[in-house]
């Protein structure tokens, strides 16, 4: 392994602390820096800012080995001699890509280090920025300092410490073969293979592969439509359909859609620098319009169950974007949960991860009106339908006798399709989910 000192810039989000803890973990001295002071108060002592499975311990370990370091100050990176960009990108008006953080961060690291530095972007960042950062570092007399790789990311939030042991593929985009060696250098394990390509390429493999993973739901979610329709089902239909080996049987699951901090962001981004080069994208528009719609149907199918919606009890399952995390950045829960409660319905809330208590204050302030349950028991009692938003695990083991016995009216709506509609029907719950024909004999 190379004697490195490596920078993390971000390292109190999540990207960034799975990379930081990762490494140190490996045996580098790894220097994890964020401007979120208060965050990086409470990593020093070891106190996560969100839930990640297995992190809090990846933390802890490294803190006691004290090969791990957290700081607010930039100053830490003197003798640093790689540093890794985990920033976020916000979403500027029409989806293009906010980028003041990653330059920012990269001229920062550039103007800070003692020696010349390999600095890698691992933020979602559209194609054409790390040539961009490497004009920036020119224009400010810093290149002799910084050489820029683009090393995107691919872990996914709920086994993000899983996919930084075993990544799918590592991509490294650079302009020679120095930088990239360094960065292939840093964590590869054996049978991994290792793209290294240009700096475009690199960039363009992660849009790629989230728009990609959208299309496959989105898909598999118009399908779900016309399943419906015709008195079939989706989850039978996703099995043969995936079992083909080209296509594969993974992001083939239809539901209330796609949600989270990625995938629509990315969406988004990328339909803007299709327009930027003079060109439409007709199929991500589309992959998007059916994502929202998705949110609309699983509350159209609640109104076409009770009637209207006003005055009446509806308790949901999930609000986090997927289960695993704690995450309710764009999830699809909060619009849902909009619509409900604009309807005149009252919404009380389980969540395995979110309660009262761990609600952020900004959302209290939003959603004023949600009540809450510590079981999936509690939220159904005396409640006129039950809404399912996430596929937590612990869901699926519910015990549906007493699950039926809690609510007033025997309805499930299942935007997660967690059960088997016939076994709902001999409970005599009345049991509609995405995709799933049953619902053309209503
Ligand atoms: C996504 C990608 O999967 C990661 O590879 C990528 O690194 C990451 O974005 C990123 O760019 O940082 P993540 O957003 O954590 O990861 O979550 P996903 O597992 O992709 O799930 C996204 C949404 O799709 C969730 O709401 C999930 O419930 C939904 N989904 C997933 C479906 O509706 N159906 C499926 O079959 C699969």
């Amino acid at each position: 392994m190379p004697d490195l000192t490596v920078g993390i810039v971000g390292g109190g989000g999540h990207v960034g602390l799975v990379q930081a803890a990762g490494l140190a973990s490996l045996g580098y001295y790894t220097i994890a820096y964020d401007l979120n002071a208060a965050r990086i108060r409470d990593l020093q002592k070891g106190i996560l800012p969100f839930y990640e499975p297995g992190l809090a311990e990846l933390v802890q370990s490294g803190l006691k080995s004290k090969l791990l370091e957290f700081t607010g100050k930039i100053e830490h990176f003197r003798k640093v001699d790689m540093a890794y960009i985990c920033t976020g990108t916000p979403s500027l008006p029409g989806g293009r890509t906010e980028l003041l953080q990653v330059e920012n961060a990269v001229t920062a690291v550039a103007r800070t280090v003692q020696k010349q530095a390999v600095i890698a972007v691992k933020s979602t960042v559209p194609v054409g920025t790390a040539r961009r950062l490497s004009r920036l570092l020119q224009q400010q007399r810093l290149s002799e300092k910084a050489v820029i790789v683009s090393n995107p990311e691919f872990l996914s939030e709920g086994s993000a410490v899983d996919d930084f042991w075993h990544p799918s593929r590592i991509v490294v985009g650079s302009a020679g073969p120095e930088a990239a060696e360094i960065i292939a250098g840093i964590y590869a394990p054996p049978h991994v293979p290792v793209i290294k390509t240009s700096w475009e390429n690199a960039e363009m493999i992660k849009y790629g592969a989230n728009a990609f993973l959208a299309l496959k739901i989105s898909f598999i979610n118009l399908v779900a439509q016309l399943c419906e329709k015709s008195g079939g089902d989706i989850r039978v239909v996703s099995e043969g359909v995936g079992l083909d080996p080209r296509i594969g049987p993974y992001f083939l699951e239809a539901g209330v859609g796609f949600s989270g901090p990625c995938l629509e962001k990315d969406l988004r981004s990328l339909i803007g620098q299709f327009n930027d080069a003079g060109e439409e994208a007709p199929l991500l528009e589309a992959a998007l319009y059916i994502n929202q719609r998705q949110r609309y149907l699983v509350v159209s199918r609640l109104k076409k169950g009770l009637g209207e919606l006003k005055g009446k009890k509806i308790a949901v399952l999930g609000l986090a974007f997927k289960p695993g995390t704690d995450d309710l950045r764009d999830t699809h829960t909060l619009p849902v949960i909009e619509q409900l409660i604009s309807s005149g319905a009252e919404v009380t809330v389980h969540d395995p991860l979110l309660g009262a208590v761990s609600w952020p204050r900004q959302m209290s302030t939003f959603l004023p009106d949600l009540r809450w349950a510590s079981s999936p028991y509690e939220a159904a009692e005396g409640k006129d339908a039950l809404l399912i938003l996430t596929a937590w695990p612990e869901y699926r083991s519910i015990n549906l006798a007493k699950l039926k016995s809690c609510l007033a009216n025997p309805l499930v709506v299942d935007g997660r399709n967690l059960f088997e509609p016939a076994g709902m029907a001999a409970l005599g719950i009345d049991y509609r989910g995405v995709g799933i024909g049953a619902e053309v004999e209503r």
